[in-house]
């Protein structure tokens, strides 16, 4: 219930520009009582278009990689609900009037953790700055909204796709996120 609330209010905001060039906005997906919350930047073409999220390329890089390592409940969604025009990086602002609607998430499912995929994930969730490197791959402890929410920090799998040196570690990262969230190694580690 608490989450279709939150996609209801996505679906009908209009608190930045973005609102005016999405074609869809593209709330969160995913079990209510997930166990782990992905979170991505910003919809591109095809989830504007499909006003789903992660449903391209990058998306179908994170949804075989999510279900090759085994993981059971879970949540997708981005720290800003409407394309930016041409995918550029969301403003500052964006992320702003944005971020509400993610805590509000996190605080409907209470994850066991939440893996923020690149730079922009990681900025909204951690108040990060600069590059990713030196936080990738820890799990660190952000404030969502008063409650504490534990963060694991990744690449961006567009980044991957960019640069496919990146895999393994992107990879690792998210073993590790099985780990840390039912406390035993992926069967996909024995492969
Ligand atoms: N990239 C993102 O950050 N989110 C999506 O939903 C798709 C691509
Ligand atoms: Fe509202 Fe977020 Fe879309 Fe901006 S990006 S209009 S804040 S749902």
């Amino acid at each position: 219930m608490c989450l279709r609330e939150v996609a209801e209010k996505v679906k009908g905001c209009c608190k930045c520009d973005l609102c005016k060039v999405r074609k869809n906005p593209v709330p969160g997906e995913g079990d209510e009582g997930a166990e782990v919350v992905f979170v991505g930047e910003a919809p591109g073409k095809e989830e504007d278009e499909e006003g789903r999220p992660f449903v391209g390329r990058a998306g179908r890089l994170l949804r075989s990689t999510i279900s090759q390592i085994g993981f059971k409940k879970y949540y997708i969604t981005n720290v800003v609900k409407c394309r930016p025009p041409g995918n550029r990086t969301p403003t500052e602002e964006e992320v702003e009037a944005c971020k509400p609607y993610l805590i509000e998430e996190l605080n409907c499912i209470r994850p066991k953790l939440v893996v923020a995929l690149g730079r922009t994930a990681a900025e909204a969730l951690l108040g990060l700055k600069g590059p990713l490197k030196g936080v990738r791959g820890k799990v660190l402890v952000a404030s969502a909204g008063g409650a504490r929410v534990k963060v694991l920090v990744t690449y961006h799998p567009a980044a991957v796709l960019r640069n496919p040196k990146l895999k393994e570690q992107f990879v690792s990262d998210l073993k590790k996120a099985f780990n840390e969230v039912y406390k035993q190694r992926s069967l996909f580690d024995s492969g």
